[in-house]
């Protein structure tokens, strides 16, 4: 569906999209005006484009002081892909793997082979929205989606060759791209040793909080498991220590390791009668 879309899509409407993308952090809606002089589209025409887009639910118009345009999650989606695209990143978009409420999932061929194409879909809820909020006023919430997708980016890079994560090889608009793992989610899979898997999770979480990465959202729907080894993915809301600024940030960022890490000791226990003490461990983690 999303390549059918893809391939109608036209040059001058790529370019319109760029005048929208290019001034997205600046306008909730940019304004027709603005979107014709940064695209070199001339504003008829651009508006001819932009009345095309809406009606195929890419973008949304809103007339108010001025006659405004913003991308919604499948305009911005096709759009991330151009820009891989356009830069030779991505030369094959594959199969759906997944969508759910927070993203959709596609494999792709890239530049480095078989890959996973994983569009955002929504902005993540840690205290750094809170602040961004306060630094940035009213942003359309394909703002976040992309913001979203640079967090997880971001943690992933940070990560990766050190804590077992997919390796990340680029981001543009809200889709990352990043490395096929084949592997199946935890919660789908019977282990045959899962204190060993536990204590080895443990040991990642430790790994990632001494590079200062917060998972935020550990469970087992988040872990990718086969018989060589684990995963970690989805890491949109992570927080990173470095960009802490005050003590509650802190506290905040460390209620939620223990949140990570209490909810999988507990599914472990749930499903394996493994047993390990969830506060000793989130003592002895923050401690080093
Ligand atoms: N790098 C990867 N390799 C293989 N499969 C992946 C990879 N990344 C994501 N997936 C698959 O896509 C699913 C969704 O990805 P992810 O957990 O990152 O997003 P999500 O935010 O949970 O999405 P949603 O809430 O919409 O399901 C995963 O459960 C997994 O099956
Ligand atoms: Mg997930």
């Amino acid at each position: 569906m999303l390549a059918e879309r893809f391939r109608k899509l036209r040059g001058l409407a790529w370019r319109v999209m760029d005048g929208i993308f290019e001034n997205m952090w600046d306008y909730k809606y940019v304004p027709i005006e603005i979107i014709a002089r940064d695209s070199g589209v001339e504003e008829h025409k651009a508006e001819k484009v932009l009345k095309t887009l809406s009606n195929e639910k890419l973008i949304e118009l809103k007339q108010t002081e001025y006659l405004g345009a913003a991308f919604t999650f499948l305009g911005l989606s096709l759009y991330s892909l151009n820009r891989f695209v356009r830069k030779n990143i991505v030369t094959m978009l594959g199969e759906k793997m997944g969508e759910g409420k927070e993203s959709m999932v596609y494999n792709c061929i890239s530049k480095w082979g078989e890959a996973v194409l994983k569009f955002h879909k929504v902005g993540y809820t840690s205290f750094k929205r809170v602040r961004e909020k306060r630094d940035y006023g009213d942003l359309h919430y394909t703002v976040l989606m992309i913001r979203s997708a640079k967090n997880e980016f971001n943690a992933l890079k940070k990560l990766h060759s050190k804590v077992s994560v997919p390796k990340p090889y680029g981001w543009e608009g809200n889709a990352v791209l990043m490395e096929l793992i084949d592997a199946k989610e935890l919660y789908k899979v019977r282990l045959e040793n899962p204190k060993e898997v536990l204590d080895y999770i443990i040991e990642e979480v430790r790994e990632m909080w001494k590079l200062g990465i917060v998972h935020g959202d550990l469970s087992q729907f988040n872990i990718l498991v086969n018989p060589e080894g684990i995963w970690f993915i989805d890491f949109p809301q992570a927080i990173d220590l470095n960009e802490i600024e005050t003590d509650e940030e802190l506290r905040m960022a460390e209620e939620i390791l223990r949140r990570d890490l209490t909810n999988l000791i507990s599914y472990f226990r749930k499903t394996y009668r493994v047993e390990v003490d969830a506060d000793r461990i989130v003592e002895e983690i923050l401690k080093s």
